[in-house]
C-alpha cells in the first residue's frame, strides 16, 4: 500500500505535511478549502485550480526514486502480489511496474473522461492544453474533459475491488509512506490476516499502526528512503537495488539528475 509519501524524495509534495504538504499550499490556487481541488462540485463551477496543479503533477515532469525501484525490484523477483497505490504521479509504472500488478485507487492521469458525453480519451491527448493553462475540451460534444483521477465522492476504480482476494491471500503488507487517512483505501491495512506481518515504512506511526496494533506489526519510521534502505540491506539486496537502478540509468538518460538526486 503506497501514499504520497513515496513520491516526497522525487520532488513532489505530499498532501498533509504540514508546512510543505499541498493542502498547506492552496492559496494559489484561490479555492474555498483544501480538498476543494478534488471535489467535482467546484470542479464543475470552476476547473482552472484541479488543471494548474495537474500541470505540476502531469507524468513527465519528475522520477521515480529509490522508494520505487525497491517496488520494482518486488515485482522482478517475483514477490509482488499487488502494489495498491493513491499516487496520481504515475511513478510506479515508470519505475517498470506492470499495469496488472498495480491498483492506481485514486486514477490516473493516464486516461480522461468527457464530464458530458463520457468519451474516454488517452491522457495524452490533453497534456499540450494542461501545460498552456488550457481547460481540455471533448474534441466531440466540447464539454470539460477530466483526467480520470478520483474525486471525493466518485466510485474507485473497479481494479480496487481485486482487494477482496489479494488481502486475504497476501502473505505480507508493506505500508509505505501514507498517512492512512481517506477511505476506503486506509481500511485494507486491515484485510490481511491475522498472521501476516505488516511492515510500515513512513515518517509517523498511522492508522491500526497507532492506534490498533497487531502483536506482529513492525514500524520502520523515520526518512522514507531510509527506511527501504534499512530493508533493502536486511534483504542483501543492495547489489540488485544499484544494478537496477543502473539499467534504468542508462534507459531514461534524460532522467539522470532526478534519479540519482531522489536515490
Ligand atoms: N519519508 C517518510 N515519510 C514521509 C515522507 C518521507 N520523505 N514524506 C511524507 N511522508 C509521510 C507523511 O508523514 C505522511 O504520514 O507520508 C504520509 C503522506 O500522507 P498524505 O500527505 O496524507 O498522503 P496520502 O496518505 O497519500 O493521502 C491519501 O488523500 O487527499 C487525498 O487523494 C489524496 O491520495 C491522496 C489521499
Amino acid at each position: 500500500m503506497a501514499g504520497a509519501g513515496i513520491s516526497t524524495p522525487s520532488g513532489i509534495p505530499d498532501f498533509r505535511t504540514p508546512g510543505s504538504g499541498l493542502y498547506s499550499n492552496l492559496e494559489q490556487y484561490n479555492i474555498p478549502y483544501p480538498e476543494a481541488i478534488f471535489e467535482l462540485a467546484y470542479f464543475f463551477v470552476n476547473p482552472k485550480p484541479f488543471f494548474t496543479l495537474a500541470k505540476e503533477l502531469y507524468p513527465g515532469n519528475y522520477r521515480p526514486n529509490y522508494a520505487h525501484y525497491f517496488l520494482r525490484l518486488l515485482h522482478d523477483k517475483g514477490l509482488l502480489l499487488r502494489l495498491y497505490t493513491q499516487n496520481i504521479d504515475g511513478l510506479e509504472r515508470v519505475a517498470g511496474i506492470p499495469p496488472d500488478k498495480l491498483v492506481e485507487a485514486h486514477g490516473t492521469f493516464a486516461t480522461a473522461t468527457c464530464t458530458v458525453c463520457r468519451r474516454k480519451f488517452p491522457g495524452e491527448d490533453f497534456r499540450e492544453d494542461v501545460m498552456a493553462d488550457k481547460v481540455p475540451q471533448c474534441r466531440v460534444c466540447t464539454g470539460v474533459v477530466k483526467p480520470d483521477i478520483v474525486f471525493f465522492g466518485e466510485e474507485l476504480p473497479q481494479r480496487f475491488f481485486l482487494h477482496v482476494t489479494d488481502f486475504p491471500t497476501a502473505d505480507l503488507l508493506l505500508v509505505i509512506g501514507t498517512s492512512l487517512e481517506v477511505e476506503p483505501f486506509a481500511s485494507l491495512a486491515g484485510a490481511v490476516r491475522s498472521s501476516v506481518p505488516r511492515v510500515l515504512i513512513n515518517r509517523d506511526l498511522v492508522g491500526p499502526f497507532a492506534w490498533q496494533q497487531r502483536y506482529n506489526d513492525v514500524a520502520q519510521l523515520g526518512d522514507v528512503v531510509a527506511g527501504v534502505r534499512k530493508v533493502v540491506e536486511l534483504l542483501d539486496w543492495n547489489e540488485e537495488m544499484q544494478t537496477l537502478i543502473q539499467n534504468e540509468k542508462e534507459k531514461h538518460p534524460l532522467g539522470d539528475a532526478f534519479l540519482f538526486v531522489a536515490v
